[in-house]
C-alpha cells in the first residue's frame, strides 16, 4: 500500500500534497515547534534496551534518508523544526525526545540512566540556553525527558491551557523526578508504571493524539496505571501487541496528522476511523536502537500557551 519513491511519497500522498492537505486539518491541528538531531553519528554500539544488538549493523545511509524525510514531512505539515548539531561519539543523540521536557518555555533537562548517554546532557543544555529555553539548573533525579513525559490537557473543567504531564517510570526515569517536574514546571504529574522491558520509555507505550485523547498499549503498564488510564481516557485508542512491537505507540500527533511507524497498520486504520490522518513513515533503522518517530522528536512548548 505504501510506496516510497525517492522519499517523496508519504502514504498515498506526496510530501507536497501534505502541505496542501493542511487546509483540511480543522481546529484540532496546531503547528508545532520541534527539536531534532541529524543521525550523523547514529549507530548501535552498546546495548541498553532489548532492541539493541551490536551485531546487527545499521545502514547509515538509509538512516539518514529516513530521518531527512521525517523532517520534510514535519515541515510539509506546517511545523517548525530546529536542528541541534550532532556530536561524535554520541550515537543516540538522534533521540532528541530524551533531552528534556519543555513546557511554557522552561526546560526540565534530562539526566540519563546510563553513562553511555550522559554525554548528551551538556550539548542539549547548551542548545536550550542559547535558544531562550530557561531551566533551574541540572535535574537532581534521573529522567529521560519526553521519552518518559507526555503532556496532555487538564481534565474537564480545568482552565484552558492547563497542562498535565503523564510521567513514566520503571526502567529509565526515577519516579522522584516527577515531583521535580511538578515543582519546576508548575504542572500536575501523574505517575504511570511501565512493566515490559521492550517498552522501557513511556513514549514506546503511549502516544498523545490531542490534549484530550491518547493511544496506548495496555500491556505495557501495571494494573494501577491501566485503571487510571481507563478512567481518565475512556475513549483512548488501544494499541495491540503487533502494532506496539512495530513501534506504533512511538507516534507524533499535531492534533490531526499522526506520523506513525509504517508497520502499525491496525493503529493507522483506528486513527482514520476517528478522523485523524495517519502518515505512515518508515524509520526501520532507528528501531534497531529501540526508537522511532517520537523518539527523534522533542516538542518545544513556548511561553505562550501552545
Ligand atoms: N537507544 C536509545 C536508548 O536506549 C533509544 C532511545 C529511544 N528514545 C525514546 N524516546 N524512546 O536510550
Amino acid at each position: 500500500m505504501l510506496s516510497s519513491v525517492e522519499g517523496r511519497t508519504v502514504g498515498f500522498m506526496s510530501v507536497d500534497a501534505l502541505a496542501l492537505h493542511d487546509e483540511a486539518a480543522g481546529d484540532a491541528y496546531r503547528p508545532r515547534h520541534l527539536l531534532m538531531c541529524r543521525p550523523e553519528y547514529f549507530a548501535v554500539s552498546y546495548e541498553i534496551n532489548p532492541w539493541m544488538n551490536t551485531t546487527i549493523p545499521v545502514d547509515h545511509r538509509r538512516a539518514l534518508k529516513q530521518w531527512d524525510r521525517l523532517v520534510r514531512v514535519y515541515e510539509a505539515l506546517g511545523h517548525r523544526v530546529e536542528i541541534i548539531d550532532p556530536v561524535p561519539g554520541l550515537p543516540d543523540m538522534v533521540f532528541a525526545a530524551n533531552s528534556g521536557l519543555v513546557v511554557g518555555g522552561q526546560v526540565y533537562p534530562a539526566r540519563f540512566r546510563f553513562d553511555e548517554r550522559r554525554g548528551e546532557e551538556d550539548p542539549y543544555a547548551t542548545w536550550f540556553a542559547a535558544n531562550g529555553f530557561t531551566s533551574h539548573g541540572e535535574a537532581a533525579f534521573i529522567n529521560e525527558g519526553e521519552g518518559d513525559f507526555a503532556t496532555v490537557g487538564g481534565p474537564a473543567g480545568c482552565p484552558p491551557g492547563k497542562k498535565v504531564v503523564l510521567g513514566g517510570f520503571g526502567f529509565r526515569t526515577d519516579v522522584a523526578s516527577h515531583d521535580e517536574v511538578r515543582a519546576r514546571l508548575g504542572v500536575d504529574v501523574v505517575s504511570l508504571r511501565l512493566v515490559d522491558p521492550r517498552y522501557y520509555h513511556l513514549d514506546t507505550a503511549l502516544a498523545v493524539l490531542s490534549d484530550d485523547d491518547i493511544a496506548y498499549n495496555p500491556a505495557a503498564f501495571d494494573e494501577g496505571s491501566r485503571a487510571w488510564l481507563r478512567t481518565r481516557f475512556p475513549h483512548a485508542v488501544l494499541i495491540d501487541d503487533a502494532d506496539a512491537a512495530a513501534f506504533g505507540c512511538n507516534a507524533f500527533s499535531d492534533g490531526h496528522h499522526v506520523i506513525v511507524s509504517e508497520g502499525a497498520t491496525n493503529f493507522a486504520s483506528a486513527l482514520r476511523d476517528r478522523g485523524y490522518e495517519p502518515v505512515p513513515t518508515d524509520l526501520s533503522e532507528f528501531r534497531k536502537s529501540g526508537g522511532s518517530v517520537k523518539c527523534c522528536t522533542l516538542e518545544l512548548r513556548g511561553a505562550n500557551p501552545s
